[in-house]
């Protein structure tokens, strides 16, 4: 039915209406892009005359409305505007950046935030968000690597999944989901050298089995929109890419929904080389499948002229419009183009108390304990006196993380607040801030200066350390040192912050580090010099109460490590599904290792310690090989051997030692999370059918090969046992 409406829209429009819905502008300058340089009277014109499809950053109920309101009073087809904005850890209510909360491995929780992000967003009137973005980082360098679920493609796959699933829900048209979007299409997290926009050079094996892979999970599991990426690959920047939009995406995958260009990426095209002018960005863009233009004023210039020409043909605008009506139709717009913009919902709903339970939730499962010596942790609730120390602290606003959407500034809860909340007057706390980090003004925009000089506050620190039975010293990054055009050459603990754990260690060295961070940092040398160390990335409003609640005990940690942290940022990009190469490590020179230092990371993928301890029973595998489409099972007992509750994620890594394309050493294929009380033991199965090992092949299509298979079963991805299996097809 909706085809044939779209079919009726198509014939009444003109060029140039088809044209406009193909043209997304930007509605605020404050949050994100480069300001726009067209003036709001001429925006409005636009809009008037059903040349404007799309605006992004256009938010609360009441602008969208109005907008809205200028589109259905006076365009001649009144086809309604679709809103969108980055909503990537939250609307209102913030929940933990991407990262962190992949290191949660809890898919219910992570569709749960999305749900709720969604129902915030829709209640403001936006009906779309750019996320999830589904792009494996593996370089610390890189500041968008805050924004997705780390380095493996299997969990950027299911993660992606379940963040789609919790913003589009079960049908689009409900007021509580939004479209999602999956994003960036392709290859940007692969930058060389970690520098946002950077070039990228992958093979093919590469590609697809590792960058394209949630990708291909995203269109299978209904993603209502794709984002393509700055970046080229293999001297064709994505946007203007035939061979991932039209050929793979629209041709292989069979997408029915559209693509919208990232910012500015059609006229990019000039600047990358790859397009003299607009007419020919506009017609490379388009004919490679890029539906709509984010801001990049291509579009609106030049289709219409190019199908005059009849340099392209008119079909292709067609087939854009209709992708963009079909999104447009879903969510309900040409029934009520004004249902998401209610006033009386956005009050109720935004930061709303069971929203704010939620992010509290999530946020506790998202902290990865990395080091627990003589159980420092957790906290004994009758300890008399505790230093809190360091530039992040007492901060209330870096927890909100960087692409932060509407979050007031200052408005999570900090370390010191939590900590207050839960020891109340029964324990002296000794603050000491010790340190600024990040200076002056910090949004999204402007470069952020850190405290490189200044350590006027270590007396104070010092002193406050000095008269405390424990030391949190709270330390990481600066939420504006991570996300767009955040990269960094040195991933070590930057400005005065580790002469400030150097100075404080002088007077007490029973700390417990808390980390706020959005990349893998070198913790090397605070490694060496404290007991406890907990990864907290940045946690979103309820930051302070859930960080309390894992350093009292009042929450067991449970989370692993979605990257590896590596030695020294010299060994970036660090990953753990890495090729043996013909020279596997050894002690000798002649093997693929370095001279000054391990290969190995610090902290690997999957890891992360508990209050409690587990057990991995034998690993059992009902048949020692299988064939075509059967499969055999793999279990494991696990048991609580500690003192307290606690949840453990089992994970299943497959190597297939010799295939048609070399294979990572490890792969992970699976993984289940068990909660048990003290002394209790689950049994934990798996089934390894032939989609467990398959892989993009040397035939050019996803399928198992047959031939002997290691399988890997473990708490991380280095501590693991080991059986082997023969597949045959
Ligand atoms: O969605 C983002 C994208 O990830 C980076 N460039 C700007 C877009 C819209 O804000």
């Amino acid at each position: 039915v909706i085809e044939h409406k779209i079919d009726s829209i198509l014939e009444l429009m003109t060029v140039k209406e088809k044209v406009g819905q193909m043209v997304q502008y930007n509605g605020s300058f404050d949050v994100t892009g480069a300001p726009s340089d067209i003036d709001s009277k001429t925006k409005l014109e636009k809009l008037k005359n059903g040349e404007v499809g799309s605006m992004l950053n256009v938010l609360t109920s009441k602008a969208t409305r109005e907008a809205q309101q200028v589109v259905m009073e006076h365009s001649r087809l009144k086809i309604p505007l679709l809103f969108g904005y980055d909503v990537i850890h939250g609307y209102k209510t913030m929940f933990p950046v991407p990262l962190g909360e992949s290191a949660s491995w809890d898919l219910e929780a992570m569709k749960l935030s999305a749900s709720i992000a969604a129902k915030e967003t829709a209640a403001a009137g936006v009906h779309w968000t750019f996320a999830p973005m589904i792009d494996v980082s593996r370089d610390a360098r890189w500041g968008r690597i805050m924004e997705g679920a780390g380095e493996d493609p299997y969990l950027n796959s299911v993660i992606g999944v379940a963040r789609i699933k919790g913003f589009q829900g079960g049908d689009l048209a409900d007021i509580a989901t939004i479209a999602a979007c999956a994003k960036h299409f392709a290859g940007y997290g692969f930058a060389e050298a970690g520098r946002d926009y950077n070039t990228v050079n992958v093979g093919e094996s590469e590609l697809q089995n590792a960058i394209l892979m949630p990708f291909k999970a995203a269109s299978e599991a209904g993603v209502a929109t794709f984002m393509n990426s700055f970046n080229e690959i293999d001297g064709v920047p994505s946007t203007a890419s035939n061979y991932l939009q039209r050929d793979l995406l629209k041709g292989d995958w069979d997408y029915k929904g559209f693509m919208v260009s990232d910012w500015g990426s059609i006229a990019e095209l000039i600047s990358h080389g790859y397009a003299k002018d607009k007419m020919q960005a506009g017609e490379l863009a388009v004919v490679a499948g890029s539906d709509m233009d984010m801001e990049g004023r291509v579009y609106e210039e030049a289709l219409e002229p190019l199908v005059a020409e009849n340099k392209i043909e008119e079909a292709l605008l067609d087939d854009a419009v209709r992708r963009i009506l079909r999104v447009k139709f879903h969510l309900g717009l040409f029934e009520d183009p004004y249902k998401y913009s209610d006033a009386q919902r956005e009050k109720e709903v935004l930061l709303a108390k069971e929203h704010l339970e939620a992010a509290r939730d999530i946020a506790r499962k998202s902290i990865v304990l990395l080091k627990n010596e003589s159980e420092v942790l957790p906290l004994k609730k009758d300890v008399k006196s505790i230093a809190v120390i360091g530039p992040l602290a007492d901060d209330t606003d870096s927890p909100l993380g960087n692409w932060r959407a509407q979050a007031d500034k200052n408005s999570a809860v900090s370390v010191l607040e939590g900590i207050k909340n839960v020891v109340g007057n029964n324990a002296q706390i000794n603050y000491a801030k010790g340190a600024d980090l990040g200076m002056g003004e910090r949004s999204f925009l402007m470069p952020l200066t850190i405290n490189e000089t200044d350590t006027s506050g270590f007396t104070e620190a010092v002193a406050a350390a000095e008269n405390s039975e424990v030391v949190v010293m709270v330390l990481g990054e600066d939420a504006f040192q991570t996300g767009e055009g955040r990269s960094q050459t040195g991933i070590q603990l930057r400005g005065v912050q580790q002469e400030l754990l150097d100075a404080v260690l002088e007077v007490n060295d029973n700390i417990v580090l808390v980390l706020m961070n959005g990349r893998p940092l070198d913790l090397s040398k605070p490694n060496e010099q404290v007991p406890a160390i907990l990864e907290t990335w940045f946690l979103g409003s309820e930051a302070g109460n859930a960080i309390a609640d894992v350093l009292f005990g009042d929450y067991n940690p449970s989370g692993k490590l979605p990257v590896s942290f590596p030695r020294n940022v010299g060994q970036e990009p660090l990953y753990y599904n890495q090729k043996n190469t013909g020279r596997p490590s050894s002690t000798m020179v002649t093997y693929s290792g370095y001279q000054d230092g391990s290969r190995e990371a610090l902290f690997p993928f999957g890891y992360g310690l508990s209050y409690t301890t587990f057990e991995y029973g034998k690993l059992q595998l009902s048949a020692s090989e299988f064939s075509g489409d059967s499969s055999i099972e793999l279990s494991v007992k696990i048991t609580n051997t500690g003192n307290v509750a606690g949840k453990e994620t089992v994970q299943l890594y497959i190597h297939d030692l010799v295939a048609s394309r070399t294979r990572p050493v490890k792969e992970l294929r699976d993984f289940r999370q068990v909660t048990l009380e003290p002394g209790a033991t689950q049994t934990v199965s798996f089934t390894i059918s032939p989609k467990t090992l398959a892989f993009y092949t040397a035939n050019r299509v996803w399928e198992a090969e047959a031939g002997e298979f290691d399988v890997m079963i473990g708490g991380n991805s280095v501590d693991l046992q080991k059986a082997t299996f023969q597949y045959k097809n």
